[in-house]
């Protein structure tokens, strides 16, 4: 899985909040990198820089934070160093993103329809927008009658497609998906991830998942880093993080899943089946 020519490559992160006595190192020093196609999870716990981390790629972080050390490669160009207008242009086009609470990204007064024809218009130059919102619905498997439906008259659900619709109305290269389905019911969350599975192998798109949930990472993602207190602890496959975590932090975290795919670990044995293992 590991891509030699990844389309991101994220080396030496540190991002500071505050100084002195207040110094956060929100991210220390975390490398990683996502490959063409390939679902990367990055998983750990409440303000493990998670966040910070992803919305940094296009120097989306809050205005406190301070870009210490690092580079960010995405496409053959290195974000950090780009102006605000180039950002701009590769946030629109080149990176998505969609967050927790579609809701708050959502304008209340305006139909679903106008929302994703907004998302077309400020990327796509002469493009037939009727069209194209018919089509972006169809691939996120929402009815066209929605297209004049507003916010509110939609479900959770419903407004977690519409925004995964905006999101790939430019065509993006990098999905950054964070916590996309925290907000969503049980089986809700479920369609929203087989909706994210399918993109990522029929648009061959790239995805960055932010979770603390590792039953999405074992459905989802090829590749796992986990993160605590700004760095990178563990890193590896899936299939490898899971069922042969190293970290003691990562075995936490997994003892905290409830369920996991009724497999053992590939190091299960009846002799160490007797540890308690
Ligand atoms: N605007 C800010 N000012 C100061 N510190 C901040 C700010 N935003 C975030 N931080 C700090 O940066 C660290 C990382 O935050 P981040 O939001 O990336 O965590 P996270 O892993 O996404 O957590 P969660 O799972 O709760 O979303 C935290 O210690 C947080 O307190
Ligand atoms: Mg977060």
């Amino acid at each position: 899985m590991m891509d030699s020519n990844p389309i991101l490559k994220v080396s030496n992160l540190n991002i500071h909040f505050g100084s002195g006595d207040d110094l956060v190192k929100a991210v220390d020093g975390i490398s990683f990198t996502v490959g063409r196609g390939e679902t990367v999870a990055l998983v750990g716990e409440s303000g493990s820089g998670k966040s910070i981390s992803s919305l940094a790629l296009t120097k989306l972080a809050p205005r406190a934070a301070k870009y210490v050390a690092g580079e960010i490669h995405f496409n053959g160009q290195e974000m950090l160093s780009l102006s605000d207008r180039e950002l701009r242009q590769i946030r629109g086009s080149q990176i998505s993103y969609i967050f927790q609470e579609p809701m708050s990204s959502l304008n209340p007064v305006f139909t679903v329809g106008w929302q994703i024809k907004e998302a077309i218009g400020l990327h796509q130059k002469g493009v037939d927008r009727k069209s194209e919102i018919i089509r972006l619905l169809d691939v996120v498997h929402l009815p066209q009658r929605l297209a004049t439906a507003y916010p509110h008259e939609m479900s959770g659900g419903q407004l977690q497609r519409c925004m995964i619709a905006m999101a790939l109305a430019c065509s993006p290269d990098l999905l950054v998906a964070d916590e996309p389905t925290t907000a969503l019911d049980v089986t809700v969350q479920r369609e929203i991830l087989n909706l994210l599975a399918e993109l990522s192998e029929k648009v061959d798109l790239s995805i960055l998942m932010i979770t603390h949930n590792f039953g999405i990472v074992s459905d989802l993602a090829d590749r796992v880093y986990v993160m605590q207190k700004g760095r990178i602890v563990e890193e590896g496959t899936t299939h490898k993080v899971l069922y042969e975590p190293q970290h003691e932090y990562t075995k936490q975290l997994m003892a905290a899943v409830p369920r996991l795919h009724p497999k053992p670990p590939a190091s299960f044995t009846i002799e160490n089946a007797k540890e308690g293992e």
